[in-house]
Order: structure tokens, then sequence, then C-alpha cells
């Protein structure tokens, strides 16, 4: 049988993006991405996306009671099953989280803080459907345009050397302690984010089925 309540953790870059994608159409759940919904705020300009702004530009957590108010009622109308990308990132997100909806798995992809900078310095997104490139290792043919579907392919804002290192300090300091809270449990699995994005979903598909 399949997990169907399943989180990713792990630091900036590490690939939970990447992975999210082709684990939902496996596992045919929602996506909920807490990065992606507080985006899609700020690009349209909302209340929560005029408060999250500033503390997404500085590479800093946007605060418990926000996120955990905005994902509260995304993660109760998921009856067939979701996987968290993204939260919870602290152990206040977490056992808020123990209250909406236990989880039958976590998945911590780990990745070193040199390859985190390497990776999304190089790291292009398209503003049309979302995928995800890479300019050192997998570019597409033309840097400024989408394979998949012909959108404009940018820089994240927060994908700057000094706001990544900052973003990699605050996972250590605020995320990090998750992975010690989730063994506890019994329900942490790990994955060498080095490997390629191909080889990762091997290894994640094998944890899924077990
Ligand atoms: P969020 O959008 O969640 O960013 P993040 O956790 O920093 O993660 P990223 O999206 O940067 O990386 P990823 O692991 O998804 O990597 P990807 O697959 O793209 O959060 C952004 C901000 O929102 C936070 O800083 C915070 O302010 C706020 N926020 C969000 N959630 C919050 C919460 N719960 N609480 C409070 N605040 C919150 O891959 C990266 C690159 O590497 C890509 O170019 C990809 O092509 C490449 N790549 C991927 N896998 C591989 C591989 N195996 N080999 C080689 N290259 C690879």
């Amino acid at each position: 049988m399949l997990f169907s309540r399943v989180a990713l953790l792990g630091p900036p870059g590490a690939g939970k993006g990447t992975q999210a994608k082709r684990i939902v159409e496996k596992l045919n759940v929602v996506h909920l991405s807490t990065g992606d919904i507080l985006r899609d705020e700020v690009a349209r300009q909302t209340d929560l996306g005029e408060t999250a702004k500033g503390f997404m530009d500085r590479g800093e957590l946007v605060p418990d009671a926000v996120i955990v108010d905005m994902i509260r009622g995304r993660i109760a109308e998921a009856s067939s099953g979701f996987l968290l990308d993204g939260f919870p990132r602290t152990i206040v997100q977490a056992e808020a989280l123990e209250k909406i909806s236990p989880l039958d798995v976590v998945i911590n992809i780990d990745l070193p803080r040199d390859e985190v900078v390497t990776r999304l310095t190089a790291r292009r997104v398209c503003t049309s459907c979302g995928r995800i490139y890479n300019l050192s290792f997998r570019p597409p043919a033309d840097p400024a345009t989408c394979e998949a579907c012909g959108g404009a392919l940018i820089q994240r804002d927060d994908d700057t050397e000094d706001v990544i290192q900052n973003r990699y300090d605050v996972y250590q300091a605020s995320t990090a302690p998750l992975i010690a809270y989730y063994r506890e449990r019994g329900l942490l699995r790990d994955i060498d984010g080095r490997v390629g994005s191909d080889e990762a979903f091997v290894q994640i598909s094998g944890i899924l089925e077990e």
C-alpha cells in the first residue's frame, strides 16, 4: 500500500520541489507547497502576501501562526491525501500539524551548504507552469524559455547568494530539529540529496511503497 500523507523535509535547494512534482503524480495526492502558496499571495498582492514578502525576501520564516492558518484548511480538504513541501518547518508547526492530520512518513532530503548555494544560484523557474530548471545540471535549450510550455524562466527573488546563506542558517536553527522530532516518532526516512534527481526518485519510490 502506498503512503498518502507525506511530508518532505530538507534544506533550501535539496530538491523538495523537484521530487514533489513526481511524487504527487505517483501517489495521486494534493501538492501543498507553502513556498508556492506564499509566492502566489505575494504576486496577487493580498494582505497575506504583503505580510509574508519581507520575511521571504530576507530568507526568514513567516510567523508560525500565519502559516498554520494558511495551510490548515487545505490539509483538511485533501481527503485523498497530501504531500507537504516546506511544511512543517518548526516544532510549533509540527505540533499544530499533529492536531490537523497525522503523517504516514517524513522524507528528509539532506544537502550540504556548498551544494545548496551552487544549485540555487543556478535555479530558474517557469512563471507559467512552475517547472524547475538548473542552468548547471540540466539547462534548458534557451535559458529564458520553458521547454514544457514556452513560459518565461526567472530567478526567484530569494535565490541571491546572501539570502541563500541566510536561508540555510535559518534551516539549521529552526527546521533541522524536526529531524530528531520525527525520528523519535519512527516516521523519518533519509535520502542523500547529492544523488541525481532520477536516483533520488527511485529511492523515494521505494520508501513510499514500504
Ligand atoms: P520554499 O519555497 O519552501 O523554499 P525552500 O525550502 O528554501 O526550498 P526551495 O524551493 O528553495 O528548494 P527545493 O528543496 O524545493 O529545491 P528544488 O527542487 O527547487 O520557501 C521559500 C520561503 O517561504 C522561505 O524562506 C520562508 O520565508 C517562506 N516559507 C515557506 N514555507 C514556510 C513555512 N512552513 N514556515 C515559515 N515560512 C515559510 O531544487 C533546487 C535546484 O536544484 C533546482 O535548480 C533543481 O533543478 C536542482 N536539483 C534538484 N534536485 C537535484 C539533484 N538531485 N541533482 C542536481 N540538481 C538538482
